[in-house]
């Protein structure tokens, strides 16, 4: 596939294609075009899919965990969760039902759930109206503007999070300091690591590349001509420091900051990267950016610093800042292709 370009590609599907391809099984398979273009931690997109009898049996592809930045696969499994929650809005754009059988044995080798599809003349709105947010959505690290959500999109939002209240949970304004201080304390240890930082270089890309993972140095503003020297870069200096005080900053000028809390239990990491997913592509629909800033989560001591601010029985897992983009994200990050990651 000579003219196959990891950043637009898979991002350029013709949805009707989707009524061309023959049979059910072909329908699956061109389904999971759209669940590889979910967000994946450093875009590792640690995931495969298996087309059987039940529908499609997902899997985790822990050959691509971060033993470092992720030690417990907690983010490696909530980014097959946000896999199959594409799964589903897309399931339910072209007419099905589905539903979701979760393994609730541990073992590595089973898939982590299996999805089963129905024909419906009524598909779930709440999942299909996310349709379009699909191929839209982009995680967006560059400043903020200086302003609060709009009120039509704020009542959406807060009627969305209520539907997901176990889940997601705004952070209170007397709380924002204090995290903004955890998440400075987070890149300072974070980063002081340098098997941390070297984990971290081997999925940074040059922003033009042939790579189908990892993240390209533009989505961090690095311009190309540098791109290619990001690895190096991150594994030679410790900028714990001036990225302690750029995310401080990112997180005192967002309009927003939302935490997503579960149990560390397979299924409901799963789950909660659905609702992750399903957070974003409704953020994408209401024209509101998000970036992650989960550096507290990370740090051990700094995860119970941050759950004892939470009015949440379960820890946290995710922290997001949101607000309006001064500019969107000029290129989406690459993917591979969904073909590469069908088990035959
Ligand atoms: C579970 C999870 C954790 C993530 N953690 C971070 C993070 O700590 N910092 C960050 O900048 N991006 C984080 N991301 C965003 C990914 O880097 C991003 O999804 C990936 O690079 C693909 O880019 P895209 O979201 O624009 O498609 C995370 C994404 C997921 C799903």
């Amino acid at each position: 596939m000579s003219d196959f370009d990891p950043r637009t590609t898979p991002w350029q599907i013709d949805e009707s294609e989707f009524y061309e391809v023959e049979g059910h099984n072909a329908q699956l398979a061109f389904l999971l075009r759209y669940a590889v273009l979910a967000p994946s931690s450093h875009n590792a997109q640690p995931w495969s899919f298996a087309i059987c009898d039940e529908g499609i049996a997902v899997r985790a592809d822990y050959t691509r965990r971060l033993p470092l930045a992720d030690p417990r696969d907690r983010e490696l499994l909530m980014s097959v969760g946000a896999s199959i929650a594409n799964l589903r809005v897309a399931a339910a754009h072209f007419g099905y039902e589905t539903t979701v059988m979760y393994q609730a044995r541990e073992e590595e080798d089973l898939p982590v759930a299996t999805v089963a599809f129905r024909e419906t003349c009524s598909p779930a709105p709440e999942l299909a109206r996310l349709f379009p947010a699909i191929t839209a959505r982009r995680t967006n690290r560059q400043p903020f503007e200086p302003r609060t959500i709009e009120d039509p999109a704020l009542s959406a939002l807060c009627d969305f999070m209520d539907e997901h209240g176990k889940t997601l949970h705004f952070v209170v304004t007397h709380d924002r300091e204090r995290i903004a201080a955890l998440i400075e304390e987070g890149d300072r240890t974070l980063m002081a690591d340098p098997a941390f930082r070297t984990e971290f270089a081997r999925w940074i890309r040059p922003n033009v590349s042939s790579a189908t993972d990892g993240i390209c140095g533009d989505a961090f503003g690095i311009p190309g001509p540098i791109s290619a020297l990001g690895p190096w870069l991150m594994r030679q200096i410790d900028i714990g420091p001036a990225q302690a005080r750029h995310d401080r900053a990112l997180a005192q000028g967002a309009a927003g900051m939302i935490v997503v809390t579960a149990e560390d239990d397979r299924t409901s990491l799963i789950r909660a990267g659905e609702s992750l997913e399903r957070l974003l592509l409704m953020l994408t629909s209401l024209g509101i950016s998000y970036s992650f800033l989960n550096q507290p989560v990370e740090v051990g001591a700094l995860r119970g610093e941050l759950w004892a601010m939470l009015r949440s029985p379960h820890p946290p897992q995710l922290l997001l800042r949101i607000g309006y983009a001064v500019r969107p994200v000029a290129k989406a990050m690459p993917r591979r292709p969904a073909e590469s990651v069908v088990a035959r």
